[in-house]
């Protein structure tokens, strides 16, 4: 796990649109792993503004949605599906019918769960998946407690969650469904590279868990340390917890060009 501290969120943006850049000019059509949530704004907005210079194309890539929740109507202004069309891929030029996302919406939801697992599986498993991460640890609706070799499946969102995400519903809580579909641990797992943002004091504790705690389903972002190719960038806020933020802090200064994230 490697953990950049960065000082200012256009930094954040940066890198993490450099490694969405790097892998689309080795592979036009790559498959992109998207998050909600304000965490990857900053990426969002330097990739649309690539695309808008003319010096980066999306329009050959697919993307997968993280999660999705359950019984908002199709179009629904919160509805996960909405914001990531809204936030990135309808102005980074990525044509709607490669924009993936669970169908929260379906009557039989086990099935749906399942066909998203065959969909991701399809299209050759996911090159990059941006992340976020909740104040509670839990990385998509990974709430804690969830299993770390959990699929795509229903969860059922904790109260903090609910009242953490109310601001997309008129700051009203009891607004916020009280279930979603969300790729499992496991899925997340198989993204070949995780890049995990994570921005402000409220994130601190969580992020210290991530990054040095001990891997357990109280804190399900703690699985990602198994994984062998995940960047976590952060805030000075974000990183205010970490024991070790001086080693990230040298070991990132001194890291050569060439080698990127
Ligand atoms: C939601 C999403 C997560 C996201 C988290 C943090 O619960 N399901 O994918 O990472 O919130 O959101 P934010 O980045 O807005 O703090």
């Amino acid at each position: 796990m490697e953990v950049v501290i960065c000082r200012a969120e256009e930094e954040i943006g940066r890198l993490g649109a450099d490694v969405v850049s790097r892998l689309v000019r080795t592979r036009p059509e790559a498959v992109l792993g998207v998050a909600t949530g304000s965490s990857p704004r900053p990426v969002y907005a330097e990739l649309v503004a690539r695309v808008r210079a003319g010096e980066l194309d999306l329009s050959g890539v697919s993307t997968f949605s993280l999660d999705e929740y359950v019984g908002l109507p199709e179009g629904h202004p919160a509805s996960y599906r909405t914001e990531i069309r809204r936030e990135l891929t309808d102005p980074a030029g990525i044509p709607p019918e490669r924009v993936h996302s669970p169908q929260g919406s379906a009557g039989d939801l086990p099935a749906a769960a399942r066909a998203y697992e065959k969909r991701i599986a399809a299209a050759g498993g996911v090159d990059v998946q941006l992340l976020g991460i909740g104040s509670d640890g839990h990385i998509a609706f990974n709430e804690p407690g969830s299993s770390l070799a959990s699929r795509t499946r229903i969860k059922t969102l904790t109260r903090r969650t609910r009242e953490d995400n109310a601001r997309f519903f008129d700051g009203d809580a009891d607004a916020v469904p009280t279930h979603c579909l969300t790729q499992g641990l496991a899925t997340i797992m198989q993204a070949r590279h995780v890049v995990l943002v994570a921005t402000g004091e409220g994130k601190a504790r969580a992020v210290a868990q991530l990054v040095e705690g001990a891997v357990s389903a109280r804190w399900p972002g703690t699985v990602l340390q198994w994984h062998p190719h995940v960047s976590v960038l952060l805030d000075e806020a974000a990183a205010a917890g970490l024991g070790l933020a001086g080693y990230y802090r040298e070991a990132w200064a001194n890291k050569p060009d060439w080698q990127g994230l």
